[in-house]
């Protein structure tokens, strides 16, 4: 639990520093936020994480509520109406790793297929977070790029293809007019995507349970999540 601590002095010094001392009995409630829980298979989770149906009201910071807790399965995080898989979190960091919930089982989910956003201005993709794009039902006149392969679990369209990073927009349109069934643009983190280098031959058959990067913003989540309504009553 060593990793909490930073959180712990980083917010005492909000409440103390930025807080009346009016304040004093609500802090003391809010630090029950950061009573660690576990959810699936992850542990020692605190604020901004919180469980739905489970944890008080004033510790639930929008873009961080955990729905579901099964054993041995990573947690389902509900971001901005989208579901995804916590499958961990870098709290001293303010990281986390996240896989959409609609390519968990299947890199072929059935339509209508979507982009995702993350929807709040504290969440952003990390930096180090690969690119590709997934293209569905394509013509068969077309072959993936270098870079990138076939998606033979698609069975459901007769080519489907990813590839990795394509940024020259001319080659990208020219893709995704020859295939009907969409594309979207999917991230993966670098060790994720280092494994999947080095184990290209399976790259479009295996399960692509892989997670990309989120960063977040801890003073803006609490700008969101308390600062802003408490003085509000206040006033
Ligand atoms: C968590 O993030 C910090 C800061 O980016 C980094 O130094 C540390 O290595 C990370 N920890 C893990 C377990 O990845
Ligand atoms: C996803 O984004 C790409 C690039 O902006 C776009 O070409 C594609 O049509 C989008 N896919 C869907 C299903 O909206
Ligand atoms: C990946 O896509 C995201 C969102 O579309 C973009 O912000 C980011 O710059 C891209 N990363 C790289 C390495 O191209
Ligand atoms: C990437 O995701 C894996 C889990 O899939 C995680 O262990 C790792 O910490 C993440 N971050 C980086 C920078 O690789």
């Amino acid at each position: 639990m060593k990793h909490t601590l930073p959180s712990i002095s980083f917010i005492h010094l909000l409440l103390f520093v930025h807080l009346p001392i009016s304040y004093t009995q609500e802090n003391a409630n809010f630090m029950q936020c950061f009573d660690p829980f576990p959810c699936g298979n992850v542990q020692n989770l605190v604020f901004p994480f919180w469980r739905e149906g489970s944890s008080p009201e004033f510790c639930q910071a929008q873009g961080f509520g955990l729905t579901k807790c099964e054993e041995d399965d990573p947690p389902l995080i509900s971001i901005g109406g989208h579901e995804f898989r916590l499958v961990s979190v870098n709290q001293s960091g303010y990281s986390m790793t996240i896989a959409r919930g609609d390519l968990w089982e299947t890199i072929c989910p059935p339509p209508p297929i979507s982009n995702i956003t993350l929807g709040y201005p504290f969440l952003g993709f990390s930096p180090t977070n690969r690119n590709f794009t997934f293209f569905y039902g394509c013509d068969s006149s077309v072959a993936p790029p270098r870079g990138g392969g076939p998606m033979t679990e698609c069975t459901q369209w007769s080519n489907s293809f990813y590839a990795d990073d394509i940024d020259d927009g001319s080659s990208y349109q020219q893709f995704r007019q020859l295939c009907r069934g969409g594309a979207i643009q999917v991230q993966i983190n670098q060790s994720n995507f280092e494994q999947l280098r080095r184990e290209a031959e399976n790259l479009g058959s295996v399960r692509w349970r892989l997670g990309f990067d989120v960063v977040y913003d801890l003073p803006d989540v609490f700008c969101g999540k308390l600062w802003v309504p408490r003085f509000e009553h206040h006033s």
